[in-house]
């Protein structure tokens, strides 16, 4: 068990709890036993991130003057004293000056997400190359291929209650700064047809809070500066930061495993359209190959109705 772990904290594997710090100067990770594939649970590793001049305060600003800014995504966040718990998303605040929201963290409760940063800036391109090369040496499923390659830098004020949502990919949230606790949950819980929605829009709003999935929350994971954990492929989460400002860096991609996945979810999608009767992903194996194969179909379909001028996709 990881120091300062809640009481009964079970992670995927005892052998994947890092606690050391003997990680080599050039590395990025510190990776426990390799795996064949991702599992459905989350489990922890070791970054050398804390250290990385790419999340240096000024560093930081040059990368929010260089992303455009629509790419910049700031809200307002609730936090431990203002906690709902209904772990919704805080109002965009498409006004704010983004250098000027990450030096006023300790003072505005803000949460700051910033994407597209491994498109504008050479160098957090390299440094997600490099992490998630370092990452395919420890998992079988990578080598098969890797997909959608992205980084997202977080950006938020002490004590923030961040909003309960997923991801459409599977990925790594590593600590740079400050600390925070994750809550997962896995991704069964999750209605077919909210996946689908979220794996078409790729919106973390696609996914809404029930009180109901309490009941399922994995144990807590609690994230010091060179913590890092997976977040299983859909499976939703929610995050409370510790009483002091945090940068973290999440690293999401597909594989060809989480790929097909998808494509599964975006035929069901068209079936459900069709008023079809649609049975959820992994039930049978055989019919997932079925739809898999499907999914091409139904991209020529979509992309003839296109170019007809049909509406082919339902909003
Ligand atoms: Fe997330």
């Amino acid at each position: 068990m990881v120091p300062g772990e809640p009481a009964g904290c079970r992670l995927l594997d005892a052998s994947h709890d890092i606690n050391t710090n003997n990680m080599s100067a050039d590395n990025l990770i510190q990776f426990g036993k390799d795996l064949k594939a991702f599992p459905d649970l989350p489990f922890k590793m070791r970054n050398s991130l804390p250290s990385h001049p790419l999340f240096e305060p000024e560093r930081i600003k040059k990368l929010l003057r260089t992303v455009p800014r629509r790419h910049i995504e700031i809200r307002m966040v609730q936090t431990r004293d203002t906690n709902d718990q209904k772990y919704a998303r805080g109002q965009k605040l498409d006004d704010a000056d983004p250098v000027e929201a990450f030096e006023r963290l300790e003072e505005v409760p803000t949460w700051m997400l910033v994407h597209e940063s491994w498109i504008h800036d050479r160098d957090y391109n390299d440094l997600v190359k490099a992490y998630v090369a370092e990452l395919a040496g420890h998992c079988e499923e990578m080598q098969g291929g890797i997909y959608d390659i992205g980084c997202w830098l977080f950006l938020s004020s002490k004590s923030s209650v961040v909003h309960f949502h997923s991801d459409p990919d599977q990925s790594f949230l590593n600590q740079v700064k400050g600390s925070k606790t994750v809550y997962t949950y896995p991704a069964r819980i999750l209605p077919e047809s909210a996946v689908e929605n979220l794996v078409r829009s790729s919106d973390q709003g696609a996914v809404s809070y029930v009180p109901e999935y309490e009941k399922s929350l994995n144990p807590p994971v609690v994230l010091k500066p060179g913590d890092s954990v997976f977040l299983p492929l859909y499976g939703p989460h929610r995050v409370i930061n510790d009483d002091v400002p945090c940068i973290s860096w999440n690293v999401g991609f597909n594989t060809r495993k989480s790929l097909r996945r998808k494509k599964i979810h975006l035929v069901n999608l068209e079936l459900r359209k069709f008023g079809l009767p649609v049975s959820s992903y992994d039930r049978s194996h055989t019919v997932d190959t079925l739809k898999h194969f499907a999914y091409f179909g139904f991209r020529v379909k979509n992309k003839l109705q296109r170019l007809m001028g049909i509406g082919a996709t339902a909003k």
